[in-house]
């Protein structure tokens, strides 16, 4: 056997959702599922998370459907609501709780009136999903003339919350707020970063995602120091271990040259289980516990890794991230962050189930 494993912890993943829903103090959580679990299977983080939240959070109406197809009953919120009739006649039948964020879904519904209940989502800045506040207050007025439908709150999402320097949220928060009190309805908000962050923004409903999944939303702070739990270990096995010289290089490119007599170990993951492709050399890795570096480019089946004056052999468990390599490491080192390593794991690597 290969032995490359993605191990996911149900019991972490719950840990961290009581940690989410301690920090809420009264605001409802809904624990965002969207894109598989982030990496770690919609089914597998939906029943973990299910007693410790009030409902479940998914991008689209697919992944909403694929909740109740696995017998789960939650409150789901749908962050970018119905992309067409018939999306929005599916939204109805499953129970779920749509984000109206364009006038065209508004048209949609007045044409196609179905008992639904929606959030109306309000552009404070990010610029992304959601109308400005005049055009959101005119249209909150034709959704609650709508026959069935049922305006819940009002949604916004914030751009800079987990910036170092942020000053933007409490502008963003301040924009949201207004609209929500003055139609009188609940105000969601807070994702993982605001929800730790800013007390103020956790309004009546937050959904938190990224550190459900153990990882931190804060480039200067660690998941450690969060006190949330590794919900995720991948690891490979060391396949060959091979001396090399001073001079010589490693790997597609000849990227990494050897500065001094080593050993080279080469490990069985690759992008084709979703490692970066990108990770530089020097990207940390963890051998029997002890930390050391990849060397040379990412093939697609294999990693090469520095072992000198390791205590490694052929066989051993190597740590892409988990418990020795926190995944925000991996992440930073590789420019990028743990939402896109999670979501890019391949189906190769095995799955196992921690108990
Ligand atoms: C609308 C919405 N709410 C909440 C979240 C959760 O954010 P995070 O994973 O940063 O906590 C996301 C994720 O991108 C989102 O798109």
């Amino acid at each position: 056997m290969r032995g490359t494993f993605l191990e996911i912890r149900p019991r972490a993943l719950t840990d961290n959702a009581r940690r989410a829903r301690a920090l809420a103090n009264g605001a409802r959580v809904f624990a965002m599922v969207k894109a598989n679990g982030y990496g770690h299977g919609l089914g597998l983080a939906a029943r973990a998370f299910a007693n410790a939240v009030d409902g479940l959070g998914v991008a689209v109406i697919e992944e909403a459907q694929a909740l109740r197809h696995l017998g789960l009953a939650h409150p789901v919120l749908v962050a970018e609501g119905f992309f067409d009739a018939d999306e929005l006649a599916l939204a109805s039948r499953l129970h779920a709780e749509v984000v109206v964020h364009s006038p065209w879904q508004v048209d949609l519904l007045a044409a196609r009136p179905a008992p639904l209940g929606v959030w109306l989502k309000v552009n404070t800045g990010m610029n992304r999903l959601g109308m400005a506040p005049d055009l959101a207050r005119a249209q909150a007025a034709r959704l609650r003339a709508i026959p069935g439908v049922r305006l819940l709150g009002v949604m916004s999402h914030f751009a800079c919350a987990d910036a170092e320097d942020d000053t933007f949220t409490d502008h963003q928060l301040a924009i949201a707020d207004t609209l929500a009190k003055e139609l009188n309805v609940p105000l969601s908000a807070a994702n993982s970063a605001a929800l730790i962050r800013y007390p103020e923004a956790r309004a009546r409903r937050v959904r938190p995602g990224i550190m459900l999944y153990g990882s931190s939303p804060f480039p200067w702070r660690s998941a450690a120091d969060l006190q949330l739990a590794v919900t995720q270990r991948f690891s490979a096995r060391l396949i060959a271990i091979n001396p090399i010289q001073a001079g010589d290089t490693v790997g597609y490119g000849a990227t990494w040259r050897a500065d001094a007599p080593g050993r080279i170990g080469v490990v069985a993951v690759g992008y084709g289980d979703g490692y970066p492709r990108h990770a530089p050399s020097g990207t940390p890795v963890a051998v029997n516990g002890q930390r050391t570096r990849l060397v040379g480019r990412v093939s697609m089946d294999m990693i090469t890794v520095d072992l000198t004056g390791l205590d490694a052999r052929v066989g051993d468990s190597v740590e892409l991230w988990g418990d020795t390599v926190a995944v925000d490491e991996v992440a930073a080192a590789c420019g990028t962050i743990s939402y896109e390593l999670f979501c890019q794991i391949t189906g190769r690597p095995v799955r196992v189930i921690a108990e």
